[in-house]
C-alpha cells in the first residue's frame, strides 16, 4: 500500500502531497516521459523541479500527455520549481524566470516556487549585498503570489539566521516551505525544530545521499536496521524524514527505484530511529551555512 494521500497543510493555506518525486539529473523528453509515467502510475501526485535543471519543458510536455491516461487534471498535481540564483535580486529577471517556468510547465499557476539558494549567484557567497538581494527576490515574489501566479513560496537551503532575517521581513507571507539536504547522515535538529516552531514545513532532499554517492545507502546502520524491517535502505531513509513529518522528493530513473519509493507504509520502532540518529555527519550536497 502506498503513502500517496499523506498531505501537509501548508501555512500558505494550500496542501502538498508529503511525497514528492525528484527530477535533479533527469533530462532528456523521452527519459523524462518514461519517469513520469511511472511516477504517476505508482502513485506520486508531485513533482520537485527548478529552473536550473533544464527539465522543466520536458516535465511540461510529458504532464500534458500523461494526465488524460491516469485521469488526473492540472489540479490533481503539485508542482515544485525554483528561482535560479543567477535571478536572485533582480526584480525583471525574476519576473520572466516565473514566465519561463510557467510556459515550459505548460501551466498557469506554480503550487510552490522556491528561491532555490541564498546567495546570488554573480556575487561571493560572503558578500553583505546577499541579504538585500534576498529581500529584494521575495518581495517581487510576493507580488507575482499575488498576481496568481505562484499558489505557495518558500525557501530552498535556508540556514536559521537566513530565515531569521525573512520573517522579519516577509511582507506578511512567511515561507511555507524551506527545503533542505536532511537524512541520517545529516539530521539538521537545530534547523528542523526552528522550522517547525515557526510553522515552515520542511522538506528533505538528497534523502538517499545524492545521486553521486552511496555512502548513506551503503552505511551498515541503514542496511542492518533495513533488513531486520524487510524494506530496502532507501525505503527506510526515506520513512526516518516522513515519520518526523518531513516531506520526502526523492529522484530515481530506475522504474524499480520509483516503485519502491513511495511504498513506505512501515513503521520504525524508537530504538532504530535513535541508531540512525547517532550516525557520523556528512554533508553530501551545496553548503549555504557561508552565505552571509
Ligand atoms: N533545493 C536544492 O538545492 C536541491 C539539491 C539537491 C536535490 N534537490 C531535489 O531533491 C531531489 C532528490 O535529491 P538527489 O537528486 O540529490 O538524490 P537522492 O534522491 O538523494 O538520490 C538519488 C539516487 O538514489 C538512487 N535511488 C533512488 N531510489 C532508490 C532506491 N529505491 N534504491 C536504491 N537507490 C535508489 C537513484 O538511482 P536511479 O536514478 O538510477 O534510479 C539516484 O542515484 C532532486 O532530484 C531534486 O529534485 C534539491
Amino acid at each position: 500500500m502506498s503513502n500517496t494521500m499523506q498531505n501537509v497543510f501548508l501555512s500558505s493555506g494550500y496542501i502538498m502531497p508529503l511525497i514528492g518525486f525528484g527530477t535533479y539529473r533527469i533530462e532528456g523528453r523521452h527519459v523524462i516521459y518514461e519517469v513520469i509515467n511511472e511516477s504517476l502510475n505508482v502513485g506520486f501526485r508531485s513533482i520537485d523541479t527548478a529552473a536550473v535543471y533544464r527539465n522543466e519543458e520536458d516535465i511540461g510536455y510529458a504532464l500534458t500527455e500523461l494526465l488524460p491516461k491516469y485521469n488526473l487534471q492540472r489540479s490533481d498535481i503539485f508542482i515544485t520549481t525554483k528561482l535560479s540564483p543567477s535571478d536572485n535580486g533582480n526584480p525583471k529577471r525574476i519576473e520572466q524566470s516565473v514566465q519561463r517556468s510557467l510556459k515550459a510547465l505548460n501551466t498557469t499557476y506554480i503550487d510552490l516556487y522556491l528561491i532555490h539558494w541564498p546567495g546570488a549567484a554573480h556575487i561571493p557567497e560572503s558578500s553583505t549585498n546577499n541579504p538585500d538581494l534576498r529581500t529584494k527576490t521575495w518581495d517581487k515574489l510576493v507580488d507575482l503570489q499575488k498576481q496568481g501566479f505562484i499558489r505557495s513560496l518558500g525557501v530552498s537551503n535556508y540556514t536559521v539566521d537566513h530565515l531569521e532575517e525573512l520573517l522579519k521581513n516577509c511582507k506578511g507571507v512567511p515561507p511555507a516551505v524551506n527545503q533542505v539536504e536532511c537524512h541520517p547522515h545529516y539530521c539538521q535538529e537545530g534547523l528542523i525544530k526552528y522550522c517547525k516552531g515557526k510553522g515552515i514545513h520542511v522538506q528533505a532532499y538528497s534523502s538517499l545521499g545524492t545521486s553521486s554517492n552511496t555512502k548513506l545507502l551503503k552505511d551498515p546502520i541503514v542496511t542492518n536496521i533495513a533488513s531486520q524491517l524487510n524494506v530496502s535502505p532507501a525505503q527506510l531513509l526515506l520513512k526516518w524524514a516522513l515519520q518526523q513529518g518531513i516531506g520526502i522528493i526523492p529522484k530515481a530513473v530506475k522504474k524499480e527505484h520509483i516503485r519502491d519509493n513511495i511504498l513506505l507504509n512501515f513503521v520504525i520502532d524508537e530504538k532504530s530511529m535513535k541508531a540512525l540518529f547517532s550516525l557520523p555527519q556528512y554533508k553530501y550536497a551545496w553548503d549555504p551555512s557561508n552565505v552571509y
